[in-house]
């Protein structure tokens, strides 16, 4: 069976007409159906055990590298949200077959590394920033042209970032959007120019960009970061056969080096659970009284654990049990109770190990005795909102006390929370799940304008957190 993604796709030789795609597309795309509201309750202690879905990088990346090695990937445990959909639906516009097998796995049939068709059509990433910056890397390596699209919010989103470096290796920008916005037209090159580029923020997106457009360059691509970002694309493409070495640099940076023109041998990938979605019913465990849940498998990355740190830092009690290594990644169950927190100071350097977590960290320091600063978000503005101003705009009307200073959030934490306020989402999952959190510890009801995109990324997030005994509405 082939399951159709959100988007349809058709295979052709035939180069599409940007302008004429543009145009068509403009007026049809950047919104969803009607919003659905959705409400979550003072709960019962929350009990029981919750496997998070698959992650969200990695199933992302499984796709890709399946895409673009030749023969047959199998995927377990791939997340199946919307985000990650849309990446399959480009891996079949690009050439691949893409199928979900009976068993719940999946399977890519790869078009091979330079042998990627031209989309006949947009490629339409919804609300995916990862998808859209991944395939940009690897679309930029061919000498093929697609045009790149998604929803308002990823309409907002900044890719100069990507366009430049991609620039320097030879791809063509045809078409952008006023400030480096979608829709955006690339024309790739089949010989991509061997760079060093010194990244000019801590993004994992740039990154795997810069590497993926790599692959079919004739020479080395060196990509170096001064704070280390999540390092899922290394480990992948090193899985998949290619030679890349990683280096330290600084004191929290690396250097990566990748060979050009590798061989993409398929292999076998098991996708962990998300960490950034066990955020929340872990969250949830620590600020809802008399609670005790045991999160399953979730990856240990240490560039993925910031939270964690930073949780126990604050008091709360999690025992981590059975360490162990499952599809290359460090995993482990988390033991959560409910715990009274307090404030702490998080240094701006762990920000790369847990820059999606940063709103239900905020959450959890609303309910925390005493000050915690956030340092050093400035990234936070450019994810699927401004999430430095929908944080706080979510904490000012559940009568939260806050500041920013400059890139700095600082929550002053009570260990009562009023609750009671109706949060803007601006087609964020992430805030939407964070003050769906919040309401299920707060004195009186929190209510979300739209729960429609929890479904990029955790499709499955309120039968999850009904049946360890959340409250919604
Ligand atoms: C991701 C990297 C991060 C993160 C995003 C997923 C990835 O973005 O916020 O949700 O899979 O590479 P940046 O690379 O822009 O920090």
């Amino acid at each position: 069976m082939t399951l159709g993604g959100p988007a349809c796709y058709e295979r052709n030789e035939n180069s599409p007409n940007p302008e004429v795609q543009l145009a068509s597309i403009t007026a049809s795309h950047g919104s969803h159906g009607p919003a659905s509201p959705m409400t979550a309750g003072r709960s019962a202690p929350l009990h029981g055990s919750l496997k998070p879905p698959g992650d969200k990088s990695i199933s992302h990346r499984a796709l890709i590298l399946g895409l673009l090695a030749t023969g047959q990937t199998p995927i377990e445990g791939l997340l199946e949200g919307d985000d990650v959909l849309r990446t399959a639906s480009a891996c079949r516009a690009l050439g691949a077959k893409v199928e979900r097998l009976g068993d719940g796995r999946w399977l890519v049939e790869g078009a091979g590394l330079g042998s990627l068709l031209e989309p006949t059509d947009v490629l339409d990433f919804g609300n995916a920033g990862t998808g859209t910056r991944l395939m940009m890397g690897v679309v930029g390596g061919h000498a093929i042209t697609a045009t790149f699209d998604g929803d308002a919010s990823l309409r907002k989103r900044p890719m100069r970032r990507i366009l430049d470096p991609l620039v320097l290796m030879g791809v063509e920008v045809l078409s952008e959007t006023p400030g480096g916005r979608c829709p955006i037209v690339i024309k790739g090159t089949a010989e991509p120019a061997p760079i060093e580029y010194r990244s000019p923020v801590p993004s994992a997106q740039l990154k795997s960009a810069i590497l993926l457009a790599g692959l079919n360059s004739p020479g080395r691509t060196v990509v170096i970061e001064t704070e280390a970002s999540r390092d899922h694309t290394e480990k992948m493409l090193s899985y998949f056969g290619a030679q890349v070495h990683v280096e330290t640099e600084g004191t929290h940076g690396r250097r990566i080096t990748l060979e050009g023109r590798p061989k993409l041998t398929p292999r076998a990938v098991i996708v962990p659970a998300d960490p950034s979605s066990a955020a929340f019913p872990l969250v949830a465990a620590l600020l809802v009284p008399g609670s005790d849940v045991t999160i399953e498998a979730m990856m240990m990355n240490p560039l993925r654990i910031g939270l964690l740190t930073t949780l126990i830092e604050m008091g709360a009690q999690i025992e981590v049990i059975n360490p162990r290594i499952e599809g290359g990644e460090d995993v482990a169950d988390l033991r959560v109770r409910h715990s009274q927190l307090h404030g702490v100071d998080v240094p701006a350097e762990r920000a790369p190990a847990m820059i999606d977590e940063y709103p239900v960290l905020a959450v959890a320091a609303a309910f925390a005795k005493g000050e915690t600063r956030m340092r050093g978000l400035a990234e936070l503005r450019v994810k699927e909102s401004d999430r430095l101003e929908a944080v706080a705009a979510g904490l000012a009307v559940n009568g939260v006390e806050h500041t920013i200073e400059g890139d700095d959030l600082i929550v002053r934490g009570n260990t009562t929370v009023a609750g009671g306020g109706t949060v803007e989402t601006h087609l964020d999952h992430r805030i939407a799940m964070s003050f769906l959190v919040m309401g299920l510890a707060a004195q009186k009801p929190v209510t979300i304008d739209d729960s429609a995109m929890i479904a990029t990324s955790f499709p499955t997030f309120r039968p999850a957190l009904e049946r360890l005994g959340a409250t919604f509405g």
